[in-house]
């Protein structure tokens, strides 16, 4: 039979998965390429760091020249995290006539214009299915199978290690601390979990799949966002007595030809698909407007879903379909088709806000008073007098009908100064 041959740069959580799979599996790997992957060079930063893995010693180096000179070598999967040298590696195998599959979307979202271009000037080609949803195949169904349609909205649950944070929280009274620690060690988190837990991961991902379903340019850095790392476990328990869960949501939707992106918390109805993600899952619910509503469900971080989907990329890359779709889509080619932005103060949503407030006459009226005064019309109201935290303050929270952006964020800085209201002290979405 045939041999490709293949490299793994970076053998951490991914890299070790890839290449348990290219070894556990390499007859039912072969029988899917036609071929044979064969693994000629597994590139590691420290030869005596203990490894995941048993590795021939002739296939592990600390070189990726090595790699960059074997021209048996025609695909590499780059697994190294974060930009440098991620991108200077990638830019090294492409010139060197390699095709290059990655899981990468910090260097995605920040390089992709720059190392796609290069790619196809090389007549190389880039593939980074696992760098959005894990093991969930979204990049090629957004790309190719539902390239028919309009996408019109699409929204999702994008970073693993955050949901299972809030999952950990919110069912089963774990500290966000003690979560944060587990979702390191099963593998979920980045090499620093601020990102995911600020959000940053989940926006690189919006602005890679942005592009795809809507053409789109986001610079990454400018779409709204906040984490999970802020939230208080108070308004996980009061969303659940509203019937809601708190879901850290990657927001996208045409409207009135404009695209709106937005990454957050947000409170999404008990019982809907999205509220029901759990653990280290991630989903995508999507509207095209000719096969209408598609869900995709499915592990979105961890060794061996990460691994599934890039060793699919790699033996799409040896079969050579990734060639085909790489040159016929052009991602993040100049004059590719655009969609302007929309003004994120356009948006429209309802909100969930949490007030302290002083427990005395007129408070409910004065409140009441100012978000009519912009707009904004009150579905309920729920005071919790059992929660008092200090004397005489009483949580109060507030649940209203569709409002713009910008009118719920000038009646909270007016609320905010109201001496009824010792704080404002959360706003967050609900998801329709
Ligand atoms: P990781 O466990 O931190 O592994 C990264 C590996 O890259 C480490 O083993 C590191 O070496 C190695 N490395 C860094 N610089 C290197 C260099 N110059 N030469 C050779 N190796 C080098 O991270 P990971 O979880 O596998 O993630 C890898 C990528 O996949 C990231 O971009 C991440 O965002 C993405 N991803 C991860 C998951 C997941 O569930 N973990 C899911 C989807 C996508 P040392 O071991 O010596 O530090
Ligand atoms: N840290 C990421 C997450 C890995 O938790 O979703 C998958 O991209």
């Amino acid at each position: 039979m045939e041999k490709t041959g293949v490299a793994i740069v970076g053998m951490g959580t991914v890299g070790a998965g890839v290449a348990r799979l290219l070894y556990d599996q390499g007859d039912r790997i072969a029988r899917h390429a036609g071929r044979k992957l064969w693994l000629t060079h597994a590139v590691v930063r420290d030869l005596k760091k203990p490894r995941d893995i048993d590795l021939p010693a002739d296939v592990v180096t600390d070189d990726v020249q090595k790699v960059i000179d074997d021209d048996s070598v025609k695909v590499v999967a780059q697994l190294i995290g974060g930009i440098e040298p991620a991108r200077t590696i990638m830019l090294k195998l492409l010139e060197a006539g390699k095709d290059v599959v990655t899981a990468n979307k910090a260097l995605m979202a920040q390089h992709g214009p720059e190392l796609f271009d290069r790619a196809r000037q090389l007549g190389r080609a880039i593939a980074f299915e696992a760098s959005v949803a894990g093991g969930i195949p979204i990049v090629a169904n957004i790309s190719q199978c539902l390239s028919a349609n309009q996408i019109v909205s699409l929204q999702g649950i994008l970073n693993g290690t955050s949901n299972y944070i809030i999952t950990r929280m919110d069912l089963e009274g774990a500290s966000y601390d003690e979560a944060v620690k587990e979702a390191q060690e099963l593998g979920y988190a980045e090499a620093d979990p601020s990102m995911d837990v600020d959000g940053t991961d989940a926006v690189q991902k919006l602005a890679i799949l942005s592009h795809l379903a809507f053409g789109a340019r986001p610079d990454w850095t400018k779409i709204p966002k906040r984490g999970i790392d802020q939230l208080d476990e108070a308004d996980l328990r009061y969303a659940r007595q509203l019937g809601f869960r708190v879901k850290l949501i990657a927001y996208s939707k045409l409207v009135g030809g404009k695209l709106q992106l937005l990454v957050g918390p947000m409170l999404i109805k008990i019982g809907t698909p999205l509220a029901e993600v759990r653990a280290n899952y991630n989903a995508v619910s999507a509207i095209g407007d000719a096969v209408g509503p598609v869900f995709f469900h499915g592990q979105g971080a961890g060794q061996m879903p990460t691994a599934s989907a890039v060793v699919a990329d790699m033996i799409d890359m040896a079969v050579g379909r990734t060639k085909i779709t790489f040159e016929t889509l052009e991602l993040w080619a100049e004059g590719q088709t655009r969609v302007d932005m929309g003004d994120p103060g356009d948006l429209e949503g309802k909100f969930y806000l949490r007030f302290d407030v002083k427990d005395e006459p007129n408070v409910l009226a004065q409140i009441a008073g100012v978000l009519g005064k912009h707009e904004i019309s009150i579905a309920s109201v729920y005071q919790h007098d059992g929660d008092a935290t200090t004397e005489g303050i009483v949580p109060l929270v507030i649940v209203t009908h569709l409002s713009a952006e910008k009118n719920a964020s000038s009646a909270i800085k007016e609320l905010d100064q109201l001496d009824c209201v010792k704080k404002v002290a959360e706003r967050l979405r609900i998801l329709d």
